[in-house]
């Protein structure tokens, strides 16, 4: 590499991945590396272990074996505060937002700093610090839904509801983000903007993200890298340019 060109960090690395529930394997030897600033696409058949991928990366369930390290950091082994710190600094989009019904939008969205901020404080926007709110205020902006702050969350729309599920994961400012199936509740038109916009705001801020997703035209369109889970393993690990959709369509057979 020649001198001078700075050479982005590696913001996740997997080494070896095995999981198993019970005696259940679910994939082995998944390895990959992602640097700051990419995007990478999980694809593959429904049951085929991208969630539980998702969430062995995540650590919110542990590895039957293999290594992680996110942003820099070995997750195996870190105490409940370093895992706390670290998790902070990690968003997280699911496929159906888990917006709390009866709480306002802006109180939704200021749960996103639980994990960062911490306290009871942040339960609702009736206790939370106002830089707090203004940070709140200003991610429901970045998702256009400034203007629904004091909606209740049961009243929103899917495409709204979404919306707004992002606007949480951001508000942390977080350096990665994971999304399973960020759209795969919408209709494909409101499908599209959500996905627009998730990959948008992840692009300005050079966040590192792992979405998973049925869609092929998505993972190639969003992803620069697409992962294909297939059997237990990584089937497919290659650049979204160099993709075709059959290339994808060969993991579902
Ligand atoms: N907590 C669990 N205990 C036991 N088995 C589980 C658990 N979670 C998931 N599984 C099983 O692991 C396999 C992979 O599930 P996972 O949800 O990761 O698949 P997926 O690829 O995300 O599927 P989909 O496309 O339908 O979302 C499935 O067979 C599922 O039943
Ligand atoms: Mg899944």
């Amino acid at each position: 590499m020649p001198s001078g060109v700075p050479v982005p960090p590696v913001d996740i690395e997997a080494e070896g991945l095995t999981k198993q529930f019970g005696d259940t394997p679910i994939f082995s030897g998944v390895s990959f590396r992602l640097e700051r600033g990419g995007a990478v696409a999980l694809v593959g058949a429904n049951g085929v272990g991208k969630s539980t991928l998702l969430r062995c990366i995540m650590g919110v369930i542990p590895l039957t074996e293999g290594r992680v390290a996110l942003l820099g950091q070995d997750t195996g082994g870190l105490s409940a505060m370093a895992q706390r710190r670290l998790r902070a600094r990690v968003g997280f989009v699911a496929q159906k937002h888990n917006l709390v019904p009866r709480l306002s939008v802006l109180s939704n969205v200021i749960h996103g700093l639980l994990g960062q901020r911490g306290g009871v404080r942040h339960w609702s926007q009736a206790m939370a610090p106002a830089a707090s709110r203004q940070a709140a205020l200003e991610a429901l902006e970045a998702v256009g839904l400034a203007h629904l702050a004091q909606r209740r969350a049961d009243r929103l729309s899917g495409g709204q509801s979404q919306r707004v599920a992002i606007a949480r994961a951001i508000v942390a400012q977080p350096e990665v983000l994971f999304a399973d199936e960020p759209c795969a509740s919408l209709d494909p038109a409101a499908g599209e903007d959500v996905m627009d916009l998730f990959m948008r705001l992840a692009r300005e801020r050079t966040v590192t993200v792992v979405f998973t997703s049925h869609n092929i035209d998505h993972a190639l369109r969003y992803g620069d890298r697409v992962l294909g889970l297939a059997g237990g393993a990584l089937r497919l690990d290659a650049t979204a340019g160099s993709l075709a959709p059959a290339d994808l369509r060969g993991l579902y057979d």
